[in-house]
């Protein structure tokens, strides 16, 4: 099959749920942009965990809130690329321009998700931005999801005040670092938790105090942040709860065990809140990114065709930024 025609492109497909090995790199039918879309050449797609737990069919939720995800499927929804073709009534971008998104997030409409470990996919023109001019598009396919989690989870829901204290669960991932960086430009008091690999890289970034939770208990050292966002999450969750002011806020971030009579008890407020797609915001960020005031961290890259390999690393977890594949050289 010539994939060089404007009919076929490599994808990744899923076609059952399962482990890394069912990402399948294979020949598939290109997308065309439909009214208020552009279709995107894409040079870079990020990896997320929700990639992988899609692909692995959600099991760590109840299985009446599973997404039913129809297969096959493409996986991804961060993309860096060049604009292609623009459907009609398109007129905020043109083609040759080079952008970036977290494409059709959450996932659950009716063309899917973001499809974004692809050579092309359409996206609508709300979701998108001009990719930041200082960077390439390893780092900007990097920037989408978790950029916009940190953003809309620090300033849409938690209201962030200069001054405040954060403590950051999971500060070297890929939402992490993002979420240190925007809470010390607002002007906050930022506490890192990581392994202690990660020490030198989250100072780097700003935060001022530094806790490698593989040799000490949070618990035990911190008392009184305003807002807790936790990253982590997991059986064990709440046992940070006592680290928050009374007033203060939780952001679990990843599913985690935290009793709503201890936090009544507490009198900690609990949100949560799932990053949407947002060209806007990736404007104003892709700003920050300009001026140098923000940094992408690169865990590592594969090639498209490598995506189960790029799975399996990131599964195991520990990841200092983000990982992304590579789609053209
Ligand atoms: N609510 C939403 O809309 C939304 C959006 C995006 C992501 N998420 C979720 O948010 C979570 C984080 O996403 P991500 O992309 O940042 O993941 P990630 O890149 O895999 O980062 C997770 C980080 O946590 C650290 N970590 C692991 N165990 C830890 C522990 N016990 N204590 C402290 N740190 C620990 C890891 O490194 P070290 O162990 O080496 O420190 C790693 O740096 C995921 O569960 C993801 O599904 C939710």
């Amino acid at each position: 099959m010539e994939t060089g025609s404007t009919k076929f492109m490599k994808a990744i497909r899923i076609h059952t749920i399962g482990g890394p090995e069912v990402l399948t790199y294979e020949d598939v039918p290109r997308p065309s942009a439909e009214s208020g879309e552009v279709l995107v050449r894409i040079h870079a797609a990020g990896i997320n965990p929700a990639d992988w737990r899609g692909r692995a069919g959600y099991l760590e939720l109840p299985e009446e809130l599973r997404p039913k995800i129809p297969r096959p499927s493409i996986p991804g929804s961060d993309i860096s690329g060049i604009v292609e073709a623009v459907g009609p009534g398109v007129d905020e971008f043109s083609v040759g321009d080079a952008v970036y998104g977290l494409v059709r997030f959450p996932p659950y409409t009716e063309k899917g998700g973001g499809k974004g470990y692809a050579e092309y996919t359409t996206a609508p023109v709300t979701d998108l931005a001009l990719k930041p001019a200082t960077i390439d598009h390893i780092q900007a396919a990097a920037v989408p999801m978790a950029a916009l989690t940190a953003w809309q989870l620090l300033f849409d829901h938690a209201n962030l005040q200069s001054g405040q204290t954060v403590l950051v669960n999971g500060a070297a991932g890929g939402v992490g670092h993002f979420m240190v960086q925007f809470a010390k430009l607002k002007g906050a008091r930022v506490i890192g938790v990581a392994s202690g690999r990660h020490e030198t890289f989250l100072r780097e970034l700003g935060v001022d105090q530094f806790i490698d939770y593989t040799s000490n208990s949070v618990e035990e050292v911190i008392r009184d942040v305003d807002l807790l966002l936790d990253n982590v999450g997991g059986p064990n969750g709440y046992r940070l709860l006592d680290i928050i002011k009374r007033g203060g806020t939780l952001i679990p971030v990843n599913i985690g065990n935290y009793p709503p009579e201890r936090l009544a008890e507490l009198d900690v407020t609990r949100k949560d809140r799932q990053v949407r797609s947002n060209g806007a915001q990736l404007s104003e960020i892709g700003r920050l990114i300009d001026a140098g005031q923000v940094r992408i961290a690169i865990d590592s890259v594969f090639s498209l065709a490598e995506a189960s390999k790029a799975h399996e690393h990131g599964e195991k977890g520990h990841l200092q930024g983000k990982i992304v594949l590579r789609v053209v050289d």
